[in-house]
């Protein structure tokens, strides 16, 4: 059974380029994913055909309101029998990363809510219970882009998805350490050259390198990651 990945927003032509390229596309194509985009909007019910509206006790800006929201989610969830977990993007949640991805790549349904304006109605994260996810601690003008980035990074975890080359296994994260350094042609460029072990035919010795590699690079540029890296070996 494929992963269904119902997205809800206010700009659905947004996500037109993005699943149509590449990996999210080659997925979709076969069968290991389907995408269903759901114009909040649709659900408005008034001439203006509002979504937002200024907040109670006053301040700047506009908050997505509980109708539309409420009946987008409901509408879209009724077109398939199978619980979505609900995810919204917004920077007031849980910090997204690989292993929160690796969760959601296991689940056969995700409904991902991308908000506009200045935030939501609290009631929709109070009635609706979702899981709130932050892509970092930046502000975005919309959830479209988070949710775009956490599509992307469950989606090429779906088995399958990937060829056969280039499996996610030994990847920036999947263990918690950064990547080595990577060579191609040419062998020489400007004055620089491929280190000699790489070219040495002698493949411990390259898995040994690589390894120290992966190892200075995540000390010197992620003591956070390096740090939970000897927490968890010891
Ligand atoms: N919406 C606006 N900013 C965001 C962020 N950093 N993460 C998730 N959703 C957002």
């Amino acid at each position: 059974m494929s992963l269904r990945i119902d997205i809800l927003t206010l700009f659905p032509e947004m996500f037109g380029s993005f699943l149509g390229t590449s990996i999210p596309k080659r997925a979709a194509e076969k069968g290991l994913v389907d995408y269903k985009l759901t114009n909040i909007r649709d659900f408005a019910t008034d001439a203006h055909l509002s979504v937002d509206d200024k907040p109670f006790g006053g301040g700047p800006g506009m908050i997505m309101m509980c109708p539309t929201v409420y009946d987008a989610v409901e509408a879209a969830e009724k077109q398939d029998p199978r619980t979505a977990i609900r995810i919204l993007l917004t920077p007031q949640g849980q910090r997204f990363d690989q292993s929160m991805a690796e969760q959601f790549a296991r689940r056969d349904r995700l409904l991902l809510i991308a908000g506009r304006y200045e935030g939501f109605d609290e009631r929709i994260i109070a009635g609706l219970n979702p899981i709130e996810v932050s892509i970092g601690d930046y502000v975005l003008s919309g959830g479209e882009l988070a949710a775009m980035v956490v599509i992307d990074a469950v989606v090429r975890l779906l088995p399958g998805a990937l060829g056969a080359e280039d499996g996610a296994a030994d990847e920036t994260f999947a263990d918690g350490l950064l990547e080595h350094p990577q060579y191609t042609r040419p062998r020489e460029f400007r004055g620089m050259s491929v280190p000699d072990v790489l070219l040495s035919g002698n493949h411990a010795a390259i898995a040994k390198w690589r390894a120290e590699q992966r190892k200075m690079r995540t000390k010197e540029r992620r003591p956070d990651l390096w740090q939970a890296f000897e927490e968890r070996d010891k």
